[in-house]
């Protein structure tokens, strides 16, 4: 009797007392390349009956399937790791998040499938000026101007028609920038502002488009198989900030598509969808990273099913955000076995981002390397289904 396994070609051959039985599984070929092949010694099996035979081949197939599985999930976990390490390394901090820098600066950032750009009121110093001083007197911050003055994310996207064809879709979402808060909470606690948690609690982050975004997104527009897949799915993004992949889920045919984030930046994105025709099922929501709060948001908008897919970017960041493994906790409460969630993030120092992979992998997540670049590195996470 003779194994032969090939997670390669994702085809089991066994061959039992002259009976050749091939067992097809999992579909998916392995998105990091790795080829695992087992050869097991002849085995006497003479004294056993035919019937016999082929059941303790079986149950030695399924072991063996078993522990080539775990196999490619530990190589795949281990090169997720050498990946997130390589990005580190790939370009000087100073020179990270070069697409939001350059939207800050008010230049424009486009693909073949994807256009943004910033508008500001004129009133306001640039964007620039405002976030880099963070001076009252230099950045044109003034609380009186919340909700009448905005920016603006001005969002086109490429949607593919029949055939060749293909319709540019423009959305214009509010965005906050550092208008929006008192820096001078920043240095002095005691300084009653409403706007001040946007800045102390990090949910500032969220009135920008960071490049883990743009990148996850770009993403979701040229991968074909993703593409088709998001037809009639479920969507839910945390800590959305203006949302940018979520939307682009809902253009792509995803339905519900829920965004949700932090007070503040949920009102943002919910206000963002009311603007734009193209986004009138799309909802923005207010969702705090906890148990409580997540089992509520998926019994009123996921009808209490696991949401198909989950999109996290820029979220893994450990100084900033505390514990980014809240966010782990909030994702291993939401994934059902279906549910597939993109993980974008930007390699910062000390981030946590490694630490964050290693234990989801402990938690029961399959890791798989959707792309990287630079130091954007994106990743989807599966629950292992056995
Ligand atoms: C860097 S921003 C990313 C925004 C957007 N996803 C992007 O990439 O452009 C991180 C977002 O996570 C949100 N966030 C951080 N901790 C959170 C928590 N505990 N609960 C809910 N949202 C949180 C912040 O409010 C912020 O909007």
């Amino acid at each position: 009797m003779w194994f032969d396994m090939d997670c390669k070609s994702v085809k089991f051959k066994l061959f039992a007392c002259e009976n050749i039985c091939y067992l097809p599984f999992g579909a998916r070929a392995p998105s990091l390349r790795l080829h695992t092949s087992l050869h097991l010694a002849p085995l006497p099996l003479a004294s056993l009956s035919g019937g016999k035979a082929v059941f303790l081949a079986a149950g030695a197939a399924l072991l063996l399937l078993l522990v080539a599985r775990r196999r490619k999930a530990r190589a795949a976990r281990r090169g997720v790791l050498q990946v997130l390490r390589d990005a580190e390394q790939s370009t000087p901090y100073v020179d990270g998040s070069p697409i939001y820098r350059k939207l800050v600066k008010r230049q424009a950032y486009a693909s073949e499938s994807l256009r943004l750009a910033m508008e500001q009121p004129d009133e306001f110093e640039s964007l620039f000026m405002r976030l880099s001083q963070k001076d009252v007197a230099k950045g044109c911050i003034d609380p009186e101007l919340v909700g009448v003055l905005r920016d603006t994310a001005v969002v086109s996207v490429r949607r593919r028609g029949r055939g060749e064809s293909a319709e540019w879709c423009e959305m214009r979402l509010p965005a906050f920038m550092a208008h929006l808060a008192n820096p001078m909470a920043l240095l002095d606690p005691e300084v009653a502002e409403d706007a001040t948690p946007l800045w102390s609690d990090g949910s500032w982050t969220g009135t920008l488009i960071w490049d883990s975004a743009v990148h996850a997104t770009e993403f979701l527009l040229s991968n074909e198989a993703w593409r088709a897949s998001l037809e009639g799915e479920s969507v839910l993004e945390l800590g959305c900030g203006l949302g940018l992949p979520g939307i682009v889920c809902a253009l792509l045919g995803a339905a519900p598509v829920v965004l949700t984030d932090r007070g503040a930046v949920a009102a943002l994105a919910e206000e963002g969808c009311r603007a734009n025709p193209q986004l009138a099922a799309v909802r923005g929501v207010t969702l705090e990273w906890e148990e409580a709060a997540v089992k509520d948001l998926v019994t009123k908008h996921f009808n209490g099913q696991p949401p198909g897919v989950i999109i996290a970017c820029d979220c893994i960041f450990a100084p900033m955000f505390g514990d980014s493994f809240l966010l782990l906790e909030v994702l291993s409460a939401l994934a059902g076995p279906k549910t597939r969630i993109i993980v974008g993030l930007e390699r910062r120092p000390k981030d946590g981002a490694e630490a964050f992979f290693t234990l989801a992998e402990r938690a029961g997540f399959r890791t798989t390397l959707l792309l990287r670049v630079d130091r954007v590195v994106v990743v989807e996470m599966q629950l292992e289904s056995c």
